[in-house]
């Protein structure tokens, strides 16, 4: 599944370092840290009518990801919420929004790997695109197994939300050659830890089933999943799923703030069997994510 240009996004006002100005004119410095070594957090937001979607837990992670990454000078809380509202304002945007933001370790003094040359604070950009929910929701999509391993607290914890994205866009070129919609990462023992940009759930027996987040990144869509299982009285645990697992389920989908919940059809060419009771819980917690969702929403 390759995006498409929407049209609507040709005259983007982007919010970058205090400025608001139109997408051709949008730019970073070539010192930031972004640039020479992805250095930087990001989150990915989506604003619906209500407002965003579980705002607090989005810049609770953020937060988290600079604290983990030693960033000095992080802009507060409260200021960054503030440039996300003046930038869907700039735009006219009250919903079908994704928003791409990104804190950045700030502009070197000169080129080098040493933290310490940011000595200038963060760099703050907030990229809001018109973009509804981007996968087949209603026909699901194919997956493909990538040699690419996910990272683990080992290398770099799958924990932060970093810019260091290159084993998972390593995997998706996997994918894509496959002719796949996405690439499912396995972590280092050889279970499955997530999609590239999404996170996993199945249903066996009646039973939902998640991967630990010991090498996927805990997914604030995942979390409400997790949660509106609790709600349904349906059983959700976390657990190590081999592969096996997977191609046997009863029904297989991804979670993310892009695509929203995601069937899985196909991995690997085998197809999910998509067993109808199955169907019926997988429907019974989309449905729940919809009818909750608006209090979960805040205003900015
Ligand atoms: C690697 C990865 N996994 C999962 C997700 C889904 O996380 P969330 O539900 O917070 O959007 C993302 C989203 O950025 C991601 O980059």
């Amino acid at each position: 599944m390759l995006q498409k240009f929407d049209p609507r996004n040709a005259d983007l006002l982007i919010y970058v370092n205090g400025e608001i100005l139109p997408r051709a004119e949008a730019r970073i410095s070539v010192l930031d840290s972004v640039v020479q070594g992805g250095d930087a957090v990001w989150e990915g937001l989506r604003l619906y009518r209500e407002g965003v979607y579980c705002l607090d837990r989005h810049m609770r992670r953020l937060m988290d990801s600079a604290h983990a990454l030693d960033f000095q000078q992080i802009p507060s809380v409260e200021s960054i919420v503030e440039a996300l509202g003046e930038t869907f304002r700039s735009n006219g945007m009250e919903d079908d929004v994704h928003v791409r933001l990104t804190l950045t370790r700030g502009e070197k003094l000169t080129s080098g790997m040493d933290p310490r040359l940011c000595d200038k604070g963060c760099g703050l950009i907030i990229l809001p695109e018109w973009k509804p929910p981007v996968y087949d929701n209603e026909h699901g999509i194919t997956v493909f197994t990538s040699s690419i391993r996910r990272n683990g607290p080992e290398y770099l914890d799958s924990k932060i939300h970093h810019n260091n994205l290159l084993n998972n866009i390593l995997a998706k070129t996997q994918a894509n050659y496959a002719g796949c919609d996405a690439a499912l990462m396995l972590d280092s023992r050889g279970f499955a830890s997530e999609l590239n940009g999404t996170n996993l759930f199945m249903i066996r027996d009646g039973i939902v089933y998640t991967p630990y987040a010991h090498h996927c990144l805990p997914g604030i869509t995942r979390g409400r999943v997790i949660e509106i299982c609790k709600e349904l009285s349906m059983t959700c645990h976390e657990k190590d799923i081999s592969l096996t697992e997977l191609y046997t389920a009863d029904i297989v989908w991804a979670t993310g703030t892009m695509g929203e919940l995601t069937p899985i059809r196909q991995i690997d060419g085998r197809e999910i069997a998509g067993r109808d009771e199955a169907h019926a819980m997988f429907d019974q917690i989309v449905s729940s994510f919809v009818e909750t969702r608006a209090s979960y929403c805040t205003a900015v």
